[in-house]
């Protein structure tokens, strides 16, 4: 009888491709179903693993881990787990780990390189665990505000997410499967999730090929060629088909256009949802057949998907060779990353080396400062950390122990350490076993930070000032259909009179008061869009009551995606956005106030003036009309681009070198940028196309590229540009990506609005 050991899938000597032929040859169809199969690890693990036979598990805590592997080995073949988690924006659910902003936030930094080494960092915690795979990057592309997914986007713009979204991956995949610090990344949730009606989560989107084609694809294409190993598809219904079984994106244009050999997962229960949900298939039966005929590799939380797929083999819906393929491409990845011969367990010293180490809160530091963006400034800030002069404001107290400056703090943000982490992170909700949230000493809040920051003869004080919200059951139910929980109702929370008078008391007290505003894990995430984008409960008459003691008034909006802010905050004195900066959020956001760091964050996305106004994103397709409400503006509160810095800059001379260019050629353009204030810039330069007439509507304007220049005080500095005519696109109304010979403008400046932009013309010749 042969031994296992002398099996030809366990011959290392074998190539990939002969041990996958050699194992797919010796499964039964059980077993073959089974690898399709990815399921929820807290639920019945020896389940899962024994009868099931499951490729994969996901949202397991690092005991159950363990407990997986040692299933498997009991099972027939010994098919290694493949084990998933969401390390979204570091490794979310592990205690300790480093959590970074999130990617809005990391996309504020419009910086591929910072984006590629905090994905790195993630992958060398998350591999040390025993995960092999992240569900990470989103390339989604934010569109209505109101959907609870924004701040899980690198924001509204094809381009940028497409370039961050790479960067990520190349860190997570790191140099290929076989570096033992590597992870799998997916690029989700393809595609045209985020297309939501009225922002509501995962609702149908009305999308056509060509909008998707011109908008939604480009950052899969981008990723997909950047070797991005696996792709999870969205929830969401186009033109009535679910993704999980949309033949013309998967298999025309993934597989077919642009070849992807990747693995495909689904989302969460997605082949069930068809069923129950969405009911376009009568039975699992159908369903398993239907996602299986459609190309689908791994099948995310769908237990049924095991009787279902049998049952379809057993009525002859579906072959035992039809699963082949899914089987093959899983394998792959198992043999590639080495599982067969080390099964890549959670490893204690690595762990005690490398999760949350000291490097990795140093590059978190760094991403959390270059993530905020200031959107106002008076010149207030940098608050004056020098002596006092007599156009810096004092308090009027007089006496030889008083402060020399005293700052309030408020807000139900100021020191709200686990919801400064934002979504995807400790007790966010997703996974259950750190209820607490990370360790409250990894975390600075804003409070930690100016208490640490400001000079020792300051005087920090501080008064929460307001709630936000209140919860109660959804009068629905408590669970879904699928025994999921339904998350809570919010309600704004009251007006508190004594806890705003306290909080005014402060103000009166300070020199400045800063007030930390937002919103809160309960109206951010899945399945938790916003019908308003105001802030909530108590924060706007805090803000109100703050302002009105004459105290300068600094605003930090803490808040996942962009809020709809109200009056008083555009006669503050600054306003700086942080998207939840992660654990050092609040070191970076005091290192800011007091002028440490340059402010350096541009908006990946735009921030609207009134919810009415959604969307709101720069990159609209030109209509007839103008675009203005009789009673409001379409121009955003804050554009795609924005965010100013301690100095100023000044943009010059627009120089385009060949105003004819060859559609395979490139566009070289010059600029000087001037830092014409006190303190060194760190400028994005952006570049946007043009095309000025089109044979179908198209966007008035594109980013086609950018760059990030460090100009010091008094300095200028030539930035060399350059674009291939062959990104100067369009999508025709035949669906087809083309350029279309004619005139263009390149528009370069320090933001998508026409005002901040030097614009030149070229042409591109047929
Ligand atoms: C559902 C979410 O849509 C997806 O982004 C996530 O990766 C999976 N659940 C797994 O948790």
């Amino acid at each position: 009888m042969t031994s296992v050991i002398d099996l030809p899938y366990l011959d290392t000597a074998l190539t990939v491709a002969e041990r996958v032929e050699d194992l797919i040859a010796r499964m039964t169809p059980e077993e073959k179903v089974g690898q399709m199969l990815q399921l929820d690890a807290r639920d019945d693990l020896a389940d899962h693993v024994l009868r099931r036979q499951a490729g994969s598990i996901l949202h397991a805590s690092p005991e159950r881990v363990r407990a997986a592997h040692e299933l498997t080995d009991r099972t027939r073949l010994r098919i290694p787990l493949l084990v998933a988690e969401d390390c979204i924006h570091g490794h979310s659910f592990f205690e300790g780990a480093t959590i970074f902003p999130t990617q809005l936030g990391m996309a504020a930094t419009w910086d591929p390189g910072l984006v590629e080494r905090v994905a790195r960092v993630t992958a060398v915690e998350v591999s040390a665990t025993g995960i092999h795979w992240t569900f990470s990057p989103v390339l989604c592309i934010a569109r209505d505000l109101r959907w609870g997914r924004v701040n899980e986007t690198f924001g509204e713009d094809p381009h940028l997410i497409g370039e961050l979204a790479s960067a990520a991956v190349r860190g997570y995949q790191g140099d290929g499967l076989t570096d033992p610090t590597a992870i799998l990344a997916a690029a989700k949730h393809f595609a045209g999730y985020s297309e939501t009606q009225g922002g509501r989560d995962a609702s149908e989107a009305d999308l056509s090929r060509r909008k998707l084609r011109a908008w939604h694809l480009p950052p899969f294409e981008r990723v997909a060629r950047e070797g991005c190993r696996t792709f999870m598809l969205g929830y969401q219904t186009i033109d009535g088909v679910p993704i999980t079984v949309n033949d013309w994106l998967l298999s025309d244009v993934l597989r077919g256009e642009w070849g992807y050999t990747g693995t495909l997962v689904t989302d969460w229960d997605n082949v069930g949802r068809m069923v129950w949900e969405q009911k376009v298939q009568p039975d699992l039966t159908a369903a398993a057949t239907a996602a299986v005929r459609a190309g689908n590799d791994m099948v995310m939380t769908t237990p049924g998907f095991f009787e279902g797929a049998l049952a379809a083999i057993e009525e002859g819906h579906l072959m035992p060779a039809d699963l082949d393929e899914a089987v093959r491409r899983i394998l792959t990845l198992k043999f590639e990353l080495g599982l067969f011969e080390d099964r890549r367990r959670p490893a204690p010293e690595r762990i005690e080396a490398v999760v949350g180490a000291a490097e990795h809160t140093a590059l978190n530091l760094e991403v959390a400062r270059r993530s905020l963006v200031l959107l106002r400034n008076d010149g207030t800030l940098p608050l004056p950390t020098g002596t006092t002069t007599a156009d810096t404001p004092t308090r009027e107290t007089a006496g030889g122990n008083a402060p020399a400056r005293r700052i309030a703090v408020v807000g139900p943000l100021a020191d709200d350490a686990q919801g400064q982490l934002g979504d995807w992170a400790g007790n966010s909700g997703q996974a259950g076993w750190i209820p607490d949230g990370h360790p409250r000493h990894l975390i600075s809040t804003v409070l930690d930070g100016l208490r640490s920051e400001t000079p020792d003869d300051w005087e920090v004080t501080y008064a929460r000032g307001a709630e936000i919200l209140e919860l109660a059951p959804d009068p629905e139910g408590d669970t879904f259909p699928d025994g999921q929980p339904r998350p809570p109702v919010v309600t704004p929370a009251p007006v508190d009179e004594a806890q705003l008078a306290e909080a005014v008391a402060a103000a009166r007290d300070a020199d400045y008061v800063v007030a930390v505003v937002g919103d809160h894990i309960e109206l951010i995430g899945e399945g938790r869009s916003t019908a308003t984008l105001e802030l909530l409960g108590g924060q706007r008459a805090l803000l109100e009551a703050v302002a009105a003691t004459g105290t300068p008034l600094i605003v930090v909006l803490l808040a996942s995606k962009p809020q709809v802010l109200p009056p008083v905050v555009d006669e503050a004195a600054a306003l700086v956005w942080a998207a939840n900066p992660g654990m050092r959020g609040g070191q970076a956001l005091a290192e800011l106030l007091l002028g440490e760091i340059e402010p350096s964050g541009r908006l990946p996305i735009s921030f609207a003036r009134h919810v009415g106004q959604q969307p709101t994103y720069y990159n609209q397709v030109r209509g007839q009309h103008g675009d203005r409400y009789a009673d409001l503006t379409q121009r955003p509160a804050y554009a795609f681009g924005e965010g100013l810095g301690y100095t100023t800059t000044e943009y010059d001379g627009l120089r385009v070198a060949e105003p004819r260019v060859r559609a395979d050629g490139v566009v070289r353009a010059t600029v000087t940028v001037r830092n014409t204030g006190p303190r060194p810039a760190l400028e994005t330069v952006q570049v946007y196309v043009s095309d000025l007439v089109t044979s179908a509507s198209w966007a008035d304007q594109e980013l086609k590229a950018f760059r990030q220049v460090t100009v010091a005080p008094g300095e200028e500095t030539v930035v060399d540009l350059e674009l291939a005519a062959a990104d100067c696109t369009i999508v025709d109304a035949a669906g087809a990506r083309v350029v279309e010979p004619g005139d263009f403008e390149l528009r370069v400046g320090r933001s998508s609005r026409r005002e901040d932009q030097l614009s030149a013309r070229f042409t591109v010749v047929g």
